[in-house]
């Protein structure tokens, strides 16, 4: 395994999301996080606790069909919002945004439950991959084109728990 960003890397990112976040909301009442179940959980865990504004938690489950090489853009809710988000400002935690496909059916799906605003936060951005267009306000780092894991990002379920994002080989 290639070890592109390192523990230290990360934390920095984090630091500075938080940071930059804090002052774009810090006029905004009414913020609720949604973290993408399950990959998303340590960098919404981890910003989170960087944010210096009220907010509220919650959480959606999503399953994909097809594979990261042959994605049908087809997602399914496999746990739901507990929070009414009408009239609520809400941000998206993602942990990557890769053919947009994902995104681009939750962002339709959360659209509908008339949120006053939307935006999105990514871990790690792919805009090379990109078969969808989506919007992504905030992104911790752009990446080239290869598979990786850790800090959440799975392979088959494994290595959620390395420290560092690394390339599989
Ligand atoms: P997208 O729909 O192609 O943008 O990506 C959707 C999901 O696929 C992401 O939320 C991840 O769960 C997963 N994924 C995409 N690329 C990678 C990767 O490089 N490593 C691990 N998971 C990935
Ligand atoms: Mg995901």
């Amino acid at each position: 395994m290639d070890i592109l960003i390192t523990e230290e890397e990360i934390n920095e990112k984090v630091a500075q999301l938080g940071s930059l976040i804090s002052q774009d909301y810090a006029q905004v009442r009414d913020l609720v996080i949604v973290a993408v179940l399950r990959g998303s959980v340590y960098f919404a865990v981890d910003l989170s606790r960087q944010l210096s504004i009220p907010f509220t938690l919650d959480f959606i489950g999503i399953s994909s069909y097809g594979t990261s090489s042959d994605p049908l853009g087809i997602v399914r809710i496999t746990k739901d919002l507990d929070t009414n988000i009408a009239q609520k400002n809400v941000l998206l935690i993602e942990d990557i945004v890769d053919t947009g496909l994902t995104l681009n059916y939750l962002l339709k799906n959360l659209r509908t439950r008339n949120p006053l605003s939307l935006r999105v936060c990514t871990f790690l951005d792919m805009p090379g991959r990109r078969i969808a267009p989506v919007p992504v306000d905030y992104r911790g780092f752009e990446m080239e084109n290869c598979f990786v894991v850790g800090y959440g990002l799975d392979y088959n379920g494994r290595y959620r728990n390395l420290k560092e994002i690394a390339a599989l080989k």
